[in-house]
């Protein structure tokens, strides 16, 4: 059993295979958090002790003494209005005007299973071995009952979190906001690691202490955005790659999120998390219910390496539902940087035929095929072939296209209209727009209201009739704006606070539906790049394009940014012509294309523009990918070894532990450089390694099948030669030896050869 709830002392203890949380019922039935972290045993209250603190308030019943305070004890789930001054989770107001949620607990209950959240994405149970907890607590005055959700996964150390909010009155009650999360953490010094950034350039890194008072992570976008992934990491001060404690909170959510952490007076940290309430509200009738997303909750004590385990594997393995999630992709070539809008049927089977002769398994046809799309200010919204540029539809393309041996993909941007649009004109007030006042534009387009139904079915229909009319074998669903403008002409002018999180269910109904009629159709989400990069999209869609930014340099720290919380086999990741287009640096292809092959790989060039060794040397590069490396981003490991101004590295090992790879890419090349030192990872100290293939600097070397021992490469190390030039890499490849039992005794043999042979194998 993985919650326990103990009657004589009102404790509720959800336990993993590595850690503990408990909660408690005070004597007036408040639910208090009393501990999240490294497994232990025990009643937690003790850690609470009475306590006067100045212009902290008592609950009424509570008053003598003066020891016990709702703004001093940690909250499982703040209200507000309450005395409670720290973060609130629950914002409302009844139609009697009572304002604010006093909550105390009703009733639980314990079940096998993993709950579900209607009309949002959830983490499933695969293994039919979660556990649920719902506690229920109301507020008889506001007229309010609240469930907080548990889902519990022993094994994967992860409980996820969710709250339902119904109107138990006989009025109507306005949500203001509704937390998903409230996380008290009440000891201990913690950093916070969020990760910001802008188009082209997402996800850095950026960690500091907690200052006193509340520092957010949030979108007002309508999306979770290029400039703040919903994903944060608290960790203790000294809380390395190996060691150390982390908290990683990851919202299952794609809309406008918000996570606060507050500081507070006595130095404890409240974390709360969920739709950004700026500008939300919801009304409740009486009976009705809303339902918050959910956020995804893991505890280590081991790290950030291990932390970032916990996501890569729970990720694919119980919330992504598409059967792509932990099996093989197709290798694909995008027409997007190779050309952007100016193609011709022609044009495209030939790029088609040069990505076949490279050994790539799919041909994307991108942006510009659709409507009258010649360039990015029109025709969004009008989904059948470019008269001009297809003039024969797209079944002579896919034929000719399939004809190569490639499988066909399209690029879509369903939720968007542009002005100069057939869709538009017949339907204006289907964007989303402020009556009386001129829209913001973004690229020249709109946002279609996805709130109203009769959107989402015409683009259930328009969609699922173009898949089920030509054999696609891929979507790229991309998203080019921000929300702006939020208001729908489908709802009353009270209710227009709820449009963005509508527009987000709508949006999660229509690919629900989507993904489960065309199961075979591998979905890849895009929001220019990585502007919806997130759990909620993951839910759907097994990978997303991390950015538009193709520069191997610039993709190094984007894609060790995205590591922290995503796995590898999420991140889409191309090879692409040099030099780059956002960014004109030149680089070499074998650069471009190993830092790709951190993730789901593709490319996007023209083949034609590439020289013949060129040409040689992606064809070897894919076959390697695809026997060898596509199994180690799928299922593997991904540890991220050392990242300075100078050199990147990361290392893949392979489910089983038997293949290891490393890449360093080089950043800047150093005069009369340093050594570079790499200490491998994740190995079987006991176990012996065969270096069976140094690749770098464009040119594959064979290695002398040097041998070492997993405690050799992990505890010594490797020293490289220096990789001088222009962003040079290099790849190492080794194998575990199946051990005969004279092995074990040779370590000291398996040190000699190594120092005997410094640079074994290396470029
Ligand atoms: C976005 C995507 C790109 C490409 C263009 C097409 O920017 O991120 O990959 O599809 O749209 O307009």
């Amino acid at each position: 059993m993985s919650i326990v709830f103990t009657p004589d002392t009102n404790l509720f203890t959800l336990t993993t295979a590595h850690t503990a949380c408990q909660m408690g019922l005070d004597p007036l039935g408040h639910l208090l958090h009393l501990y999240y972290g490294r497994r232990a045993a025990g009643d937690f209250r003790r850690l609470y002790l009475p306590r006067d603190c100045g212009f902290s308030p008592n609950p009424y019943e509570m008053r003598e003494g003066r020891g016990w305070s709702l703004d001093t004890l940690p909250q499982e789930y703040s209200g507000s209005n309450t005395g409670d001054y720290r973060l609130p989770s629950l914002e409302l107001t009844a139609e009697s005007g009572v304002c604010g949620a006093l909550l105390r607990y009703v009733r639980h209950e314990i079940r096998p299973g993993k709950y579900a959240l209607s009309g949002l994405p959830a983490a499933f149970d695969p293994d039919a071995a979660a556990e649920t907890l719902s506690v229920t607590l109301s507020d008889a005055a506001a007229g309010v009952e609240v469930e907080l959700l548990y889902g519990v996964y022993e094994a994967w150390d992860v409980i996820t979190r969710a709250v339902r909010i119904t109107n138990t009155g006989t009025g109507a009650v306005r949500l203001e906001k509704a937390a998903s999360l409230c996380l008290d953490i009440p000891f201990g010094a913690w950093e916070l690691i969020h990760f910001h950034g802008r188009h082209t350039m997402e996800m850095t890194p950026e960690r500091a202490p907690l200052l006193h008072g509340v520092q957010s992570v949030l979108s007002r976008r309508g999306a979770s955005s290029h400039q703040h992934n919903p994903f944060v990491i608290l960790c203790e001060p000294e809380a390395t790659e190996d060691a150390g404690e982390c908290y990683g909170i990851m919202p299952v959510y794609s809309g406008s999120h918000r996570t606060d952490i507050e500081l507070d007076q006595a130095g404890s940290v409240r974390v709360v998390s969920g739709i950004n309430a700026d500008g939300f509200s919801w009304t409740l009738a009486p009976g009705e219910v809303f339902v918050t997303p959910e956020v995804i909750l893991a505890f280590t004590a081991d790290g950030l390496t291990a932390l970032s385990h916990i996501f890569h594997r729970f990720i694919p393995c119980c919330l992504c539902r598409s059967r792509f999630a932990l099996s093989p992709r197709p290798v694909l070539l995008n027409s997007w940087e190779a050309a952007y809008f100016d193609f011709d049927e022609d044009r495209l089977v030939r790029i088609a035929e040069g990505a076949a002769a490279l050994g790539a398994e799919l041909f994307v046809l991108d942006d510009g095929w659709f409507g009258q799309r010649d360039d990015d200010t029109r025709a969004l919204g009008d989904w059948f072939p470019h008269p001009g540029k297809l003039p024969g539809g797209l079944s002579p393309l896919i034929r000719r296209v399939r004809e190569t041996g490639l499988l066909f993909g399209i690029w879509l941007e369903p939720e968007m209209v542009s002005e100069n649009s057939d869709l538009y004109r017949a339907h204006p007030d289907w964007a989303l727009r402020v009556p009386g006042r001129k829209p913001a534009m973004s690229r020249d387009q709109l946002v279609l209201d996805l709130s109203r139904p009769e959107v989402t079915d015409f683009l259930y229909n328009t969609i699922s009739g173009l898949l089920r009319s030509h054999p696609i074998a891929y979507v790229k669903w991309d998203m080019n704006r921000s929300l702006s403008d939020v208001y729908s002409a489908a709802l009353p002018p009270e209710r227009q606070g709820e449009t963005a999180h509508r527009y987000m269910l709508g949006l999660y109904g229509l690919l629900d539906r989507l993904t489960a009629a065309f199961p075979d159709v591998l979905f890849e989400g895009c929001a220019g790049g990585g502007g919806r990069f997130d759990a909620g999209m993951l839910a759907y869609f097994p990978q997303i394009w991390a950015s538009d930014n193709t520069d191997p340099i610039a993709r190094l720290g984007i894609q060790r940014g995205l590591s922290y919380g995503y796995p590898p086999s999420a991140v889409g990741a191309h090879v692409s012509s040099s030099p780059n287009h956002q960014t004109g640096r030149h680089t070499p292809l074998f650069t471009r294309a190993v830092t790709a092959m951190a993730g789901s790989f593709g490319c996007e060039l023209d083949p034609a523009a590439l020289t013949e060794a060129e040409r040689a040397e992606i064809r070897g590069l894919i076959a390697r990918y695809r026997d060898e490396i596509q199994p180690l981003v799928l299922t593997g490991r991904y540890y991220r070894l050392t990242d300075t101004a100078i050199y990147s590295a990361w290392q893949l090992v392979s489910e089983g532990g038997d293949a290891v790879l490393v890449t360093v890419v080089t950043r800047s090349p150093e005069s009369n450089p340093r050594p570079l030192h790499l200490r491998l990872k994740g190995l079987d100290p006991a176990a012996v390694y065969t270096l069976t293939r140094a690749d770098g600097g464009g040119a594959n070397a064979d290695a002398d099948a040097a041998a070492y021992t997993g405690a050799a490469l992990m505890y010594a190390g490797c020293t490289l030669p220096p990789l001088l030039g222009d962003y040079p890499c290099a790849r190492l490849y080794f194998r575990r030896k199946q051990p005969a039992a004279q092995d074990f005794d040779q370590e000291a043999d398996y040190e000699h050869k190594q120092y005997g042979n410094p640079s074994a194998g290396m470029p």
